[in-house]
């Protein structure tokens, strides 16, 4: 496993004993699992660099379950299931027990006038987007990972900040029913913002505000032909985009031709693949095809592109989105990915190099692709990358969150007081230290 520094104070954590397992067979009958082959995948990280020694698996189906196993005793628990996670968070990082949220997969409720939907918290992002779309509705938040990933993970990872309300189990087992079926509730702390990665509690169930299907979904696309010739081009596109799109403007992503597209041809056989792409999403189909293409006339009048397709159909809109999220798995081929998830401002974004990411949101993804894990091309890139990006006041993790692998550069981004405060609240709310431990604070916090 990536180093975990030096063992925390709290160490050592009792072992899983056969009464534990015992306790837990009868818990959750043929939901203990035991059995090695069946561990394996749920041992290793998506991106295959974080390997755990786990050696029991529960999945419990309801917050008393989750409650029941973390009252049990002192054990270490790394909640997970959707596992894409990419900081090496939803592995464990030596025995800590893996407790699987993917049998918690049902719908609570929804009320089709709030758009409140409140569900469990392992339901598959992907599923909960086509209930909802049966319903005219939308879930706020779209990632290329979507048919695996799990709502939980998705909140607690912070995904898209759509979360309205939680069921949270604690260290203890104590049940806390924060899920909210307002979308107004300003009654004293926000505790929700605090559930990240597993470290301070178990999310059981969540509450989400969902946003009404609008019916006029656009794509305008450049690919090789028709791209930007240069990042400040696309920034100048980028202003134009919003002033004359801005209401309606849902995404504005982009790929760096040379890497990404090449890698997408080489790896997946992709052909004609795109270098960005800008999403309208409105309620008025003429009006904004009338928009997007007044749009697309006062970007090349100024040369800022040559060209740009404007695509209204369904199926090739989904085809389109998947280029641009499908360069994460064309990576994987490259052999091991050093992988980089920075915010900055705008204009500063490419400065450092090419990448792929959100431009409407300053999120750049930094990949350095190499044919093996080596050492001396790490100690060219880091602590370069962080120092670079903290110099520059950006973020060294926009989305991606921590997890194992990024917790001990937090100080690149955050005041060592604000790290002590959140010391202080984990060692108030997991004084154990039982809940994903070695992840998202660093060594020198417990
Ligand atoms: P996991 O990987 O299982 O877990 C993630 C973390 O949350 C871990 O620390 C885990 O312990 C904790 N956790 C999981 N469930 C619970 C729970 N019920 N209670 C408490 N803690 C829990 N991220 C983005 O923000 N934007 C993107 O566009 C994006 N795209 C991606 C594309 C790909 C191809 C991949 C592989 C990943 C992408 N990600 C993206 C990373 C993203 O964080 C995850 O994909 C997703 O949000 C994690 O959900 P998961 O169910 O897989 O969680
Ligand atoms: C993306 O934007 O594609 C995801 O965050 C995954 C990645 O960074 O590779
Ligand atoms: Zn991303």
């Amino acid at each position: 496993p990536a180093n975990p520094g030096a063992a925390p104070p709290w160490l050592p954590f009792s072992r899983v004993t056969q009464e534990d397992l015992a306790f837990f067979r009868t818990l959750l009958p043929g939901r203990t699992i035991t059995d090695p082959d069946l561990l394996k995948s749920s041992n290793v990280d998506w991106l295959k660099t974080v390997e755990g020694n786990n050696e029991v698996l529960l999945r419990p189906k309801t917050t008393e379950e989750v409650s029941q196993i973390l009252r049990s005793r002192n054990l270490e628990v790394c909640p997970h299931r959707g596992n894409t996670g990419l900081v090496g968070g939803s592995v464990p990082v030596f025995d800590e027990i893996i407790l699987s949220t993917s049998l918690m997969n049902q719908v609570i409720t929804f009320d089709n006038i709030s758009g409140i939907l409140t569900c469990q918290a392992g339901c598959v992002l992907k599923n909960l987007s086509n209930y909802l779309e049966e319903r005219d509705f939308i879930i706020p938040l779209d990632l290329g990972v979507k048919g695996s990933c799990h709502i939980g993970g998705n909140v607690s990872t912070n995904a898209g900040g759509l979360r309205l309300g939680q069921f949270w189990v604690l260290a203890d087992g104590w049940i806390l029913n924060c899920l909210a079926t307002l979308r107004k509730d300003n009654t004293g702390y926000d505790l929700k913002q605090l559930f990240i990665e597993g470290t301070l509690g178990v999310i059981t169930a969540v509450s989400i505000l969902c946003p009404r299907k609008l019916k006029a979904v656009n794509v305008v696309f450049l690919d090789e032909m028709t791209r930007c010739s240069s990042f400040q081009q696309l920034l100048e596109t980028f202003q134009c985009c919003r002033g004359m799109l801005g209401e309606v403007l849902s995404a504005f992503e982009f790929l760096d031709a040379s890497c990404c597209m090449s890698l997408l041809e080489k790896h997946l056989k992709l052909t004609n693949p795109i270098t960005s792409l800008l999403q309208t999403t409105g309620s008025n189909t003429t009006r904004d095809e009338e928009k997007l293409h007044n749009f697309l006339e006062e970007v090349m009048t100024s040369s800022l592109v040559t060209d740009g397709t404007v695509a209204t159909e369904a199926t090739k809109i989904k085809a389109l989105w998947s280029l641009r999220e499908r360069v994460t798995e064309a990576l994987t081929h490259e052999g091991y990915t050093y992988k980089y998830d920075i915010s900055l401002s705008v204009e500063k974004i490419y400065d450092l190099v090419g990448g792929y990411g959100h431009v409407g949101d300053g999120n750049l993804h930094l990949n350095i692709p190499s044919p093996f894990n080596d050492p001396a091309l790490l100690a060219a890139i880091e602590p370069y990358v962080y120092e670079w990006t903290s110099e520059w006041k950006g973020s060294i993790s926009a989305e991606h969150g921590l997890g194992l692998k990024m917790r001990n550069y937090i100080y690149y981004s955050k005041p060592s007081e604000a790290i002590a405060l959140m010391g202080s609240i984990k060692a108030m709310l997991d004084p154990k230290g039982i809940l994903n431990p070695y992840k998202t604070l660093p060594d020198n916090i417990h």
